[in-house]
C-alpha cells in the first residue's frame, strides 16, 4: 500500500513539484495533498495543475493562535488520510504538541549543512564565516527547529565572489535532487542517510 504525503508549501513550490514528480511508478508513496498558510502560493497553482488536491489555511487571522491554525490543518490531514508529511518552504513554526503526534512521520528540508546555520538566512551566514562548502539538508522534525535526525545532505562549493543569491542558487537544484531521494527511502521505512555532492 503506497504512503499517502501531505507537502505543506508557503512559497513557490519547487521542491513540492520535485516530490510530487518523483512519486511514480514503484515509488513507494504518493503525494494526496498540498496545503499552504498563504493562499497566494505559487506552489498551489502547480500542484492542481499536476493533479494533486490543495488546501490553504490563512494563519494570519490566527495571529499568536498557532493551535486555532493547527486544528484547521489536524483537520485537512485527516480529510486526506495522509500517512507521512513533507515540510517544503513551509515557513510556519509547529508547536512541540502537533509535533508529538507526528514525530517520526514528519520531514523538512533546510538549505544549510545542518547542525550549522539552524533558522533563517543560511547562505548569508555561510559566506559570513568563510565557509568553503555550503548546502543542504533534509532532517526527522522534532520540537527543536532544524534538529532532527538528519536523513540526507547535499554539498555545493562556494566560490569566489560569491553571494546569498548565487549560492542559493546553486543549492535549491541540490535539493530537488536530495529530498526526493530521501523521501524513497523514508517511505520505504529505510532511514539510511543520503549524501550528494554537487
Ligand atoms: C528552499 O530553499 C527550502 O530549503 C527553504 O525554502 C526554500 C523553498 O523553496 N526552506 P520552494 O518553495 O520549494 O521553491
Amino acid at each position: 500500500m503506497n504512503k499517502r504525503i501531505a507537502i505543506l508549501i508557503s512559497g513557490g513550490g519547487s521542491n513540492m513539484v520535485s516530490l510530487a514528480e518523483s512519486m511514480v511508478g514503484d515509488h513507494p508513496a504518493r503525494p494526496v495533498l498540498v496545503l499552504s498558510n498563504d493562499t497566494e502560493a505559487g506552489g498551489l497553482a502547480k500542484a492542481s495543475a499536476m493533479g494533486i488536491a490543495t488546501a490553504a489555511i490563512d494563519h494570519k487571522p490566527f495571529g499568536d493562535d498557532r493551535a486555532g491554525f493547527e486544528a484547521l490543518l489536524k483537520t485537512e490531514l485527516e480529510n486526506a488520510d495522509a500517512d507521512l508529511i513533507c515540510l517544503a518552504g513551509f515557513m510556519r513554526i509547529l508547536t512541540a504538541e502537533f509535533i508529538s503526534r507526528w514525530e517520526g512521520r514528519m520531514l523538512n528540508i533546510h538549505p544549510s549543512l545542518l547542525p550549522k546555520y539552524k533558522g533563517l538566512n543560511t547562505h548569508a551566514r555561510a559566506l559570513r564565516a568563510g565557509d568553503k562548502m555550503a548546502g543542504c539538508s533534509v532532517h526527522e522534525v522534532t520540537a527543536a527547529l532544524d534538529d532532527g535526525p538528519i536523513l540526507g545532505q547535499a554539498q555545493v562549493p562556494i566560490l569566489p565572489g560569491d553571494t546569498a543569491d548565487t549560492l542559493a542558487a546553486r543549492v535549491l537544484p541540490m535539493e530537488h535532487r536530495l529530498y526526493p531521494a530521501v523521501l524513497r527511502r523514508f517511505a520505504a521505512g529505510d532511514r539510511t542517510p543520503v549524501y550528494l555532492k554537487s
